[in-house]
């Protein structure tokens, strides 16, 4: 190529790359309401979002992975945790976690109770933005020291620490054919949101909820107890109220309910089968 020619080829590629930059921010653009699912930002949501702008949330969260990296990603908090965790969290963080054990706390940010609604409501919309499926692996505060590790606990992306958090969301479940133990494991991990999200089947690894190791043994105990105040009558019916109503008893000895009512979703009696129930009592069952 003589000098011209380079010009001319250089002005050319320029050009083209312009046009094609242009032509995919205005696509990008033209997809932001369908992907950002903006019918849905309500009132509330937009409210939401001053509430976190006001209170600087980003100074130590991240959204989309934007923002400070002291506290975990907050993207899909909601599918993780339900509204009465969330509610009972925000009024008061520090029943939740122990500055010792974790060596990093978020300080009572003084929020009211319609703040913290409207807070729900934004991480809620915030949760259900296409992001192309990311983040790839559940980012959770874990609340869980490992057994034999000194560690303080991370915010575990769930393939790091074994018995926590949930598999990527669309990762094959483990082929469990016609076995109900293993179909109610999977079911354990699939959930919406998932079982594992709360609790671990590891011994003496407590996150939202109890760890559900020995939990069969733990339930014929707590049948027997005079402060059981449910209406199971043996092991697998606890097990199977403990999943569709999980406020007929709350487990004493942690933070694990407000005012009679379970941090537990209520929501597995509808959102799961009745066949997928029996497996998640049949797998529970097993944990002796
Ligand atoms: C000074 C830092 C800081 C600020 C500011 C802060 N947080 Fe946090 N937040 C944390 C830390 C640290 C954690 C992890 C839990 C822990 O170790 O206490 C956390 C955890 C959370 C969790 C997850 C709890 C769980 O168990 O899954 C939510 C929800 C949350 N914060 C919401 C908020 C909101 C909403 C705001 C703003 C109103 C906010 N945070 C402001 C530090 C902060
Ligand atoms: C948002 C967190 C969260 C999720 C998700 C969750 N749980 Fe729980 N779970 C809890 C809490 C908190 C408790 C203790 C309070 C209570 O008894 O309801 C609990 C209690 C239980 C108990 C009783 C444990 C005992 O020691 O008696 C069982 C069984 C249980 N959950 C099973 C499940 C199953 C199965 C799923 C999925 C279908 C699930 N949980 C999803 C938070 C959660």
């Amino acid at each position: 190529m003589n000098k011209r020619q380079t010009r001319l080829f250089a002005i050319g590629a320029t050009a083209v790359s312009a046009l094609v930059f242009a032509g995919l921010t205005i696509d990008s653009h033209r997809q932001f309401p369908k992907l950002t699912q903006a019918q849905n930002i309500t009132a509330e949501v937009k409210r939401g979002k001053d509430v976190w702008h006001a209170n600087n949330c980003i100074n130590c969260h991240t959204l989309f992975g934007e923002g400070a990296y002291y506290a975990p990603d907050l993207t899909k908090i909601t599918q993780h945790r339900g509204a009465a965790y969330l509610q009972a969290y925000m009024r008061d963080p520090s029943q939740f976690y122990d500055e010792k054990k974790h060596r990093r706390l978020m300080p009572k940010q003084n929020l009211s109770d319609t703040d913290i609604t409207d807070l729900i409501a934004f991480l809620d919309w915030v949760s259900k933005v296409d992001n192309a499926g990311w983040p790839p692996r559940p980012i959770l505060v874990s609340g869980a020291t490992l057994p034999g590790s000194d560690r303080p606990p991370q915010d575990v992306t769930t393939a790091a620490a074994p018995g926590l958090g949930s598999p990527p969301p669309g990762a094959r479940p483990v082929d469990a054919g016609s076995n109900p133990i293993a179909l109610g494991e999977n079911v354990f991990r699939s959930a919406q949101p998932a079982c594992s999200s709360c609790h671990s089947v590891v011994a003496g690894v407590a996150m939202v909820g109890p760890s559900l190791a020995g939990v069969a043994d733990r339930a014929a105990a707590t049948l027997q107890s005079p402060d059981y105040k449910g209406k199971a009558k043996d092991v697998a019916g606890y097990l199977r109220e403990s999943v569709v109503e999980p406020s007929a008893h709350i487990v004493a000895g942690g933070t694990y309910g407000a005012n009679g009512v379970s941090f537990m979703p209520p929501t597995y009696g509808e959102s799961l089968q009745p066949a997928q129930i029996d497996q998640l009592v049949d797998y529970l069952v097993t944990l002796k």
